[in-house]
């Protein structure tokens, strides 16, 4: 039996519950494809200064719940947020994304988890307003960046194809590679757990680069610090559950289900959906149309939208996309496929 205290569609899929038709948001809701987000982005001056302003952050979180009626919110905010917190310089330059001061092997001492709790606090105030101006029906989400993804921006200093430079670190010296994610884990353990005690209901940790570590660097630096972060997670508050996204693992996605001890799995669009289907024998799912067909629209779309909760509707499914929504998609879109998802039931 579902727990009366479990208000909110998503809370109830993320225990287990198959709901029909499926409780719905999508990665990347708040953002530039909103004419209220760019008008709110202009008043804020730099990202992280907007990131860093809880009024503005609050109802950037809000705008799309509202706009289209969703499920659930996600905290308005980013990965980076906690590097910056730790003291590594993270600036968001128009048109070029994120910019680092690349972190290496001797710079690991010089990052501080005292300084982040501290720095982060605006974040925690904008997930304590966005709380008590959502109805319990309505889910707030947190979130965090895996350690390998964190670890790449710092590494690199910048995006990347190929995020040579931690790839290149983790071989040549994995005890100082190994330093900077076990620093990585503590910091996303609190950074959780400060958005838990501040009102959120449930927790996503994003690995967008997880895809680009072979078999036994998946295991050590995809999985194993999801598990310290869940058992770490779960330990301070035991009833979390936690959404875990690792982008592009493809074969080790079924180990990934199995030995991180989160709650959920996001599916990227590259998951067939019987494969999909194999891990929520196991465990709820979340996914996974292609955030290209959400700009394309039209028939294509709600086709496949049909199939996505056809091939999910036997068990515990979050409707949501792949990755985020790209930057051009027409809003009209994202109305038509919360629409879709909440249409007739699927035969
Ligand atoms: O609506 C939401 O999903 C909540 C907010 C959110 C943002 N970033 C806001 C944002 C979330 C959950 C993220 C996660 C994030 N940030 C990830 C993991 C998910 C993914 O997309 O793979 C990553 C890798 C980042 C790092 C990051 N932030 C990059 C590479 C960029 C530049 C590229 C881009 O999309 O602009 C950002 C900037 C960013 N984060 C924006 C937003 C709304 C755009 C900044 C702007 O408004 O100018």
């Amino acid at each position: 039996m579902p727990s009366p205290t479990l208000q909110s569609n998503l809370l109830r899929v993320l225990a287990g519950e198959a709901l029909d038709p499926p409780p719905v948001w999508l990665m990347r809701q708040a953002g530039r494809y909103l004419p209220e987000y760019r008008a709110l982005r202009a008043k804020a001056g730099g990202f992280l200064q907007f990131c860093y302003a809880p009024e503005l952050a609050a109802e950037a979180t809000l705008q799309p719940v509202r706009r289209f009626d969703l499920d659930a919110a996600i905290l308005f905010s980013d990965i980076l947020v906690v590097p910056d917190g730790l003291g590594a310089r993270v600036d968001f330059r128009e048109g070029e994304g994120p910019v680092l001061e690349p972190t290496g092997a001797k710079d690991v001492d010089r990052l501080s988890l005292r300084r982040m709790r501290a720095h982060l606090a605006p974040v925690y105030e904008t997930v304590a307003r966005v709380r008590a101006s959502l109805p319990p029906s309505k889910a707030l989400i947190g979130f965090a960046g895996a350690p390998w993804t964190v670890a790449c921006y710092m590494a690199e200093g910048k995006t990347s194809r190929d995020f040579a430079a931690p790839k290149a670190w983790l071989w040549r010296d994995p005890a100082s590679f190994q330093a900077l994610i076990d620093l990585l884990v503590e910091a996303t353990i609190e950074h959780l757990a400060a958005q838990i005690e501040a009102g959120a209901d449930c927790v996503q940790l994003f690995d967008t680069w997880a895809g680009i570590l072979p078999d036994a660097e998946f295991r050590r630096y995809a999985i194993a610090p999801i598990a310290r972060i869940a058992a770490g997670l779960k330990r301070r508050h035991s009833g979390t559950r936690i959404i875990g996204f690792p982008r592009g693992a493809g074969a080790m996605l079924e180990e990934y289900a199995r030995k991180t001890g989160v709650d959920a799995v996001g599916l990227d669009y590259g998951i067939p959906l019987e494969a999909g289907r194999a891990v929520q024998a196991r465990l709820p799912v979340q996914g996974n149309l292609d955030p290209v067909l959400l700009l394309a629209g039209g028939t294509a779309m709600i086709d496949r939208i049909a199939e996505i909760r056809r091939a999910f509707s036997a068990g515990p499914h979050i409707f949501n996309l792949g990755h985020g929504i790209l930057p051009p998609t027409p809003p009209e879109h994202f109305a038509a496929l919360v629409d879709a998802v909440r249409g007739a039931a699927v035969p």
